[in-house]
């Protein structure tokens, strides 16, 4: 029955109720009004507006179910839906309420995954740059400073070996941020490697990286590699970042034949800012792509450990 009916139905009868019992003999009232009547009109009353308030409450109990479901709504935890129950309005409003969020939550996936992409393809743009344009220069510096030094009178010949020595270091930073923007090794030698590669650049920050991969990973797709990589690659920064952390231990195992898990965990000061930044709403986005969980909890030691737990696609090797 409709919510209009429903209310109208039970109103309907309190109200031929008090009036049938108006009618009949057991109830009469007298004017001027005696107190034993007032009293009787007084509990009948009472007894309607109670019926009123019971029936009431329940027939709009959905509405407030569906509120609580819109309250709790939220575009980067998808697939819960409010449950279509209760009287015909309801169900077409949740219907209809989870027909929008369908829609939103499809509209998020593909604008997140064109912002992804776009930003890969930045990436790898400014790595060329950086590898074709300055590298180049900075290798054409290091040998004329090589030539000069072996030409130069003796005084002069330290001070460019030092140019030349820090010409190499800078040299050997730009491979640095090159290869931390465009991950080459993932699609050269794979995520454990370039993973390997990664611990390797951050354990110069100052904390020791103590890794855990497993040696026998699932073939993933190219985009889940990518995403391992760039969350790994962000809870590292935000470890060496904010953590003051002395050690961090990077695990990447094949938990099951179903799923593939990646743990950062940091001993540092832990994670109670309540504001999340474009690097851990990133690593959401990365995680929603890709079908994964990613959950920051804090470690028993105060520290701050980062799970993404990502779903291998298919039948494991
Ligand atoms: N491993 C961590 N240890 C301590 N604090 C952290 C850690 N990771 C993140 N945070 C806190 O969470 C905030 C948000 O992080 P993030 O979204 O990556 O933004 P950003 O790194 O740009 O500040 C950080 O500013 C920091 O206060
Ligand atoms: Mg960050």
């Amino acid at each position: 029955m409709s919510l209009f009916w429903r209310i109208f139905a039970m109103n309907a009868s309190l109200l031929v109720i008090a009036a049938l019992l108006l009618l009949s003999p057991w109830i009469t009232v007298s004017s001027p009004v005696l107190l034993k009547e007032a009293v009787v009109v007084a509990v009948g009353v009472l007894a309607m507006l109670l019926a009123n308030a019971l029936v009431l409450h329940r027939a709009l109990a959905p509405l407030q179910r569906l509120s609580h479901r819109m309250a709790q709504a939220d575009l980067s935890a998808p697939g819960i839906r409010a449950e279509a129950a209760g009287p015909a309005e309801m169900v077409q409003l949740v219907r209809t309420f989870n027909t929008m969020l369908d829609r939103l939550e499809n509209e998020r996936a593909t604008s997140s995954a064109r912002v992804a992409a776009a930003q890969e393809a930045e990436r790898q743009h400014l790595a060329r740059e950086l590898h074709d344009e300055v590298g180049q220069a900075l290798t054409a510096v290091l040998l004329q400073l090589k030539w000069l030094a072996d030409q130069a009178p003796t005084r002069l010949r330290k001070d460019l070996r030092g140019a030349q020595e820090t010409t190499r270091e800078s040299l050997d930073e730009l491979r640095r941020i090159a290869r931390r923007l465009r991950p080459g090794v993932l699609e050269d030698l794979g995520l454990a490697s370039a993973l390997r590669a990664l611990a390797a650049d951050f354990a110069r920050v100052g904390f020791t990286v103590v890794h855990h991969l497993d040696h026998k990973l699932p073939t993933l797709p190219q985009e889940v590699e990518l995403a391992i990589y760039r969350v790994a690659q962000e809870a590292l920064s935000n470890a060496a970042r904010h953590a003051s952390a002395a050690r961090v231990d990077l695990e990447l195992r094949h938990t099951s034949s179903e799923a593939v898990e990646l743990v950062i965990r940091d001993d540092g000061r832990g994670c109670h800012s309540a504001s999340e930044g474009s690097g851990i709403r990133g690593m959401r986005e990365r995680a929603l792509l890709i079908g994964a969980r990613l959950s920051i909890e804090a470690t028993s030691r105060g520290g701050t450990s980062v799970q993404l737990w990502v779903p291998v696609p298919g039948k494991a090797e």
